[in-house]
């Protein structure tokens, strides 16, 4: 256990970059938007929990996301603050205006490099495009000297010409490279095998921080940006919740908590004190009003539940038998075992016992199977419902 809940605080550890990008491609999930003063809030907790760089917004987009991206730049302490733009010089000045407060500021730049993408979203040819990845990037050098640049639909993008585009960005002046698999098509082998490919082909791969923005269109996001971690990235952009466009993006919890817990085969650092996760799911939740579902890995409510006997039995006796984290670590109080027909005696007694009932023999044994009766009719036994079932009981004895 490390001292502070981090998910792993070794330095001989390659570190990665946690890019939270919840306010900017977590906003874009239709009905997710978030007003100035919950951006402010939900920025000041991912400050605290330790994100390295937070996507605030498209400054360009609104007049309000230049408001947040400005707000968020003037009370950042530590972070990165990073704003996203298109290619075109307004999108950068409107950018670079934005983030100009921020202690660290980042203009993100992208253009798309895909066939399907450059001829029916842009209309444009390959020089074009080539010609405002130079242009854009070195703009954006101007104003601030950390630049990030994306080749969106890269996963979908012919190879030499992404490998241009991405030469062409690091001559002009970007710090980051990011490999978007915008619409979530790649599978784990095939992103790792990319970025591998990208780093051994690009003469000046070493200068710069490759990056992970991985969609979960096919329920992979969070396994790419593994794979690509795996295979030279050092920034992973991910959301709380998982939020983002359509099926949304890889979900930070899950990335982090992977690295904490399987540190035996992901042998890499963040900055992250991971006791602040599920504060920063409730929060999300709260804001944006979509709900967490309840299998959700990490952070969703039964996540830390158990209702089967022989789980609730193996857990009364080592919780290692049935859970591979601590509920703390992630910020949640406790394990629940919760009372429903499949639990099992011991479970039972065990809950009768936190509740100040100590019964055992033909008592127990009653009770069990009055609340087993119960428990069949009816689909939540509560607390108040054990309760009223052992004094109806202890009163009849
Ligand atoms: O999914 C995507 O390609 C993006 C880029 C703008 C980085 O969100
Ligand atoms: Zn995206």
């Amino acid at each position: 256990m490390t001292s502070k809940n981090t998910a792993a605080n070794d330095a001989t550890k390659p570190r990665i970059l946690i890019f939270d990008t919840t306010m900017r491609d977590g906003e874009q999930s239709p009905g997710a938007s978030m007003t100035l003063n919950e951006k402010l809030e939900l920025a000041t907790l991912l400050e605290s929990m330790g994100v390295d760089i937070i996507e605030a917004g498209f400054p360009a987009a609104s007049e309000g996301d230049f408001a947040a991206v400005s707000a968020i730049a003037a009370q950042s302490k530590s972070a990165v603050i990073c704003g996203l733009s298109r290619s075109t010089p307004n999108d950068i000045d409107r950018c670079g205006e934005a983030v100009r407060k921020a202690a660290r500021p980042r203009i993100h730049t992208f253009i798309s490099t895909s066939p399907v993408h450059m001829k029916h979203k842009l209309k444009m040819g390959p020089n074009a495009v080539l010609e405002a990845v130079g242009r854009s990037v070195s703009q954006a050098r101007n104003l601030v000297d950390d630049v990030e640049w994306s080749a969106e639909d890269a996963t979908r993008t012919e190879f030499d010409f992404l490998c241009k585009c991405i030469d062409t960005a690091i001559a002009s002046g970007a710090t980051t490279i990011n490999v978007p698999d915008t619409v979530g098509y790649s599978h784990p082998d095939e992103y790792g095998a990319l970025i591998r490919r990208l780093i051994e082909n690009i003469p000046n791969s070493d200068k710069v921080i490759w990056s992970a923005h991985c969609h979960n269109d096919l329920g992979l996001a969070v396994a790419n940006s593994l794979a690509g971690m795996a295979n030279g990235v050092r920034q992973i952009e991910c959301t709380i919740n998982g939020l983002g466009e359509r099926a949304g993006n890889a979900a930070l919890e899950e990335i982090v908590m992977a690295m904490k817990v399987r540190g035996d085969t992901l042998p890499y650092e963040t900055h992250i004190d991971t006791s602040y996760l599920a504060r920063a799911s409730a929060m999300v939740s709260r804001i944006t009003g979509f709900p967490v579902q309840y299998n959700k890995a990490i952070v969703g409510k039964n996540a830390f539940a158990h209702e089967s006997g022989i789980h609730q039995d193996g857990m009364l006796k080592n919780s290692e038998t049935y859970e591979i984290m601590k509920p703390e670590d992630v910020g949640v109080a406790k394990t629940s075992l919760v009372m429903g027909k499949l639990s099992g005696r011991n479970a039972f007694r065990d809950k009768l016992e936190s509740m100040g009932y100590f019964i055992e023999g033909d008592a127990l044994n009653d009770a069990f199977k009055r609340f087993k009766d119960l428990a069949d009719r009816k689909k939540h036994v509560f607390d108040d419902d054990i309760i009223a079932l052992v004094d109806e009981q202890l009163a009849a004895e």
